[in-house]
């Protein structure tokens, strides 16, 4: 049928038309859809992601609110799974950034190209994303590969988004906003991938449902013992620390690669951009809970 052969870009496009649309945070346009605000620009990889993304039982998928601490999940993640693949000191977060290891679906995956080939990535596969649990790609939610679910309290997450946003390249129509501004729309939910409280309790279900394939994770649990949260983790995804290794201080060697003062002094994470929007020191503000 002529459903069948329609390319996705006129389907995203169709839809949108169908679809609420709003200048979020004076940012950029912004749709709604199935009660998320999603950046128009990634709705067409938002679709593809939910079209043609098969996952596998050894897939992680990172899921988040901006700003909740993707960066250094994403750091730890790779690390507690490739630890027997790569010695610390050919880790390849030394040269390349958290987010150009584990890629977004949404920014990069997806957005790169339509149907990409994803077969070839050895297990296990580690990809990212801010989509909302109800959003997720079917595939995802049947297959029984693991979601790790990390979020911060909401005062600091808005504080640390809305100076990322003054940071970012901004579209056309955007001018900077004002912190009570945006604090009033961030508390209507009118603020990128929320509505904040929706997006938490999405992945909360999903976890309380099935705690064996979403753990949910929270910042400060993390800030305040990381050497627990390495393991949580590790258990989680069925790579457990050997009595062998904790002795060897296999936990703390990743605690500290991973920490903001190691991360944020390398020089890919000091130089360089993400996909030209932001620079990539952006994503090492301060790492303080209560700022
Ligand atoms: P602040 O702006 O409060 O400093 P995300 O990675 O989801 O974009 O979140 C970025 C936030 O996590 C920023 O918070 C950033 O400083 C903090 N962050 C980045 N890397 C970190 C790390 N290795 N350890 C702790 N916090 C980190």
């Amino acid at each position: 049928s002529s459903a069948q052969v329609q390319d996705p870009k006129d389907e995203s496009q169709e839809l949108l038309q169908t679809l609420e649309q709003q200048l979020v945070w004076n940012s950029s346009w912004f749709v709604k859809y199935d009660g998320f605000w999603f950046p128009v620009r990634l709705f067409k990889a938002i679709l593809s992601t939910r079209k043609y993304f098969k996952a596998k039982e050894t897939d992680i998928i990172l899921s988040t609110m901006p700003k909740s601490g993707t960066t250094w999940l994403k750091a730890l993640t790779f690390c507690i799974v490739n630890r027997d693949v790569y010695i610390i000191d050919e880790n390849p977060l030394l040269t390349a950034t958290p987010h150009t290891v584990v890629p977004f679906f949404e920014y990069n995956t997806y957005a790169e190209q339509e149907n990409p080939d994803l077969e070839h990535i050895p297990s296990p596969r580690i990809f990212s994303t801010h989509i909302s649990f109800n959003v997720l790609p079917n595939s995802i939610r049947e297959s029984n590969c693991r979601i790790i679910y990390i979020c911060k309290n909401p005062l600091d997450q808005f504080i640390s988004h809305w100076l990322f946003m003054l940071e970012m390249k901004i579209g056309k129509d955007a001018k900077p906003l004002a912190m009570d501004e945006a604090f009033d729309m961030f508390c209507q939910g009118n603020h990128p991938f929320g509505p904040f409280w929706a997006h938490m309790l999405g992945y909360w279900n999903a976890h309380l449902n099935s705690p064996q394939n979403v753990l949910f994770l929270k910042y400060e649990d993390l800030k305040e013992d990381i050497t627990l949260s390495i393991k949580k983790i590790a258990e989680f995804l069925g790579f457990p620390f050997s009595l062998d290794e904790q002795k060897q201080g296999a936990i703390q060697q990743i605690s500290r690669f991973c920490s903001f003062e190691h991360l944020s002094t390398l020089e890919v994470n000091k130089n360089g951009n993400f996909l030209g929007m932001v620079k990539n020191s952006s994503f090492f503000r301060k790492g303080e809970v209560g700022d």
